[in-house]
């Protein structure tokens, strides 16, 4: 089965053509990087401009990278949501096109779940029930993983926590941006605090007092601007960073302390509720610190831990595509009429999350 996915929920024109929802056989990504970083964050505005202009040369490009044709093609999956409205249209109009056109079969993909197959469409090995930690830009969430078949072709989600204020790739932008890094400032943080001592600056660990698994990451971007006014830091690039060993450890110290934030709830749920695995995705998933104390702490904890590959953390195609394949094979198709939801959810927050009652 021949899927071509579109995905154009944020700064990224992406399309991929995935074959039974596993074997990649091209995937574009168009960044809009570019544009966005004089501003400091994504303008909406200019974005849903991009991927108009964009959108047409990436498809083309994907089939043209993968040999096929869109004749060849078994169905279309388009990001539907969450994401910027003007963003998500034209990708999801241009797919509506395509299978009018054609008389395709049309999937509409929720964005997160589309991170979620990031990690198992590459990991045929992964056990469920899991715990999916999914961190990004815009979102930080722990589902509930299921299976119905075993495998990755149909899954079910409880959303176990979630952040209550800022997603944990925010905070990293928001942080950057107040030290004066260049947007998104995940990766210049991640590349800068390997210079840093990573308990230079005691951050306090939020918790949140209800019992509950929820995120909360505000806090420690306010400690961080406390901090920054206290010591009257101006803003810096990345070149100028490196040489001040000062703001090497703070940034250090403020990774270490998002990542402890992240493993302190994910272990958490993990106790309570005994995934067979772990599964790390979205844009932050791609921090090396990150990836290298969950995979110890998941180990020491005998939790079969996975991960995307580089390329597919960050925003792109090919996750949808898979994601799409699973739908398609459960004839979950869309209608022609279907419109874009930038507040789409994936699974509703769950209340009585640590009886184990409601996992049946
Ligand atoms: O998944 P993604 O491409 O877009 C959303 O769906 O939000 O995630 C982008 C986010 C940005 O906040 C970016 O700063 C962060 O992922 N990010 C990182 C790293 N690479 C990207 N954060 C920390 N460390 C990284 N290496
Ligand atoms: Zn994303």
């Amino acid at each position: 089965m021949l899927v071509l996915g579109i995905e154009t929920s944020c700064d990224e024109t992406a399309a991929a053509i995935v074959r039974d929802g596993r074997e990649i056989l091209s995937n574009v990504i168009h960044s809009q990087i570019k544009t966005h970083t004089p501003y400091g964050g994504v303008v909406p505005e200019l974005a849903s401009r991009e991927h108009l202009l964009k959108i047409r040369p990436i498809v083309d490009q994907a089939f043209k990278d993968a040999g096929v044709t869109l004749d060849q093609i078994d169905g279309i999956a388009a990001t539907s949501g969450p994401g910027l409205i003007g963003s998500l249209l034209v990708g999801l109009t241009y797919a509506k096109a395509l299978a009018f056109a054609k008389n395709k079969p049309l999937v509409a993909v929720n964005h997160i779940e589309g991170h979620i197959y990031s990690v198992v469409f590459e990991h045929t090995d992964v056990a469920f029930p899991a715990l999916a930690l999914v961190v990004s830009g815009g979102h930080t969430n722990l589902f509930w993983v299921e299976s119905e078949t075993g495998d990755f072709r149909h899954l079910k989600y409880k959303l176990v926590g979630r952040t209550r204020d800022d997603a944990a790739g925010e905070a990293y932008d928001k942080v950057g941006k107040l030290l004066g890094l260049s947007y998104p400032a995940g990766p210049v943080i991640d590349r800068l605090a390997k210079f840093g001592d990573r308990n230079a600056v005691p951050f306090s660990i939020a918790k949140i007092s209800d019992g509950s698994l929820d995120f909360s990451f505000s806090g420690i971007k306010t400690a961080v601007l406390r901090l920054v006014k206290s010591e009257k830091l101006e803003p810096r690039n990345e070149e100028e960073t490196r040489k001040d060993q000062r703001r090497l450890d703070l940034l250090a110290s403020f990774q270490e302390a998002i990542v402890n934030m992240l493993w302190a709830t994910t272990e958490r749920a993990a106790l309570e509720l005994e995934p067979r695995s772990l599964l790390l995705s979205g844009g932050v998933a791609a921090n090396s610190r990150l990836r290298e104390v969950l995979t110890e702490k998941a180990a020491g904890a005998a939790l079969r831990f996975h991960y995307p590959r580089l390329i597919f953390t960050t925003d792109n195609a090919a996750m949808i595509a898979a994601a799409g394949t699973a739908h398609l094979l459960r004839g979950e198709t869309a209608d022609l009429t279907v419109n874009p939801d930038p507040n789409m959810r994936l699974a509703v927050p769950q209340n009585n999350i640590l009886s184990k009652r409601w996992r049946n």
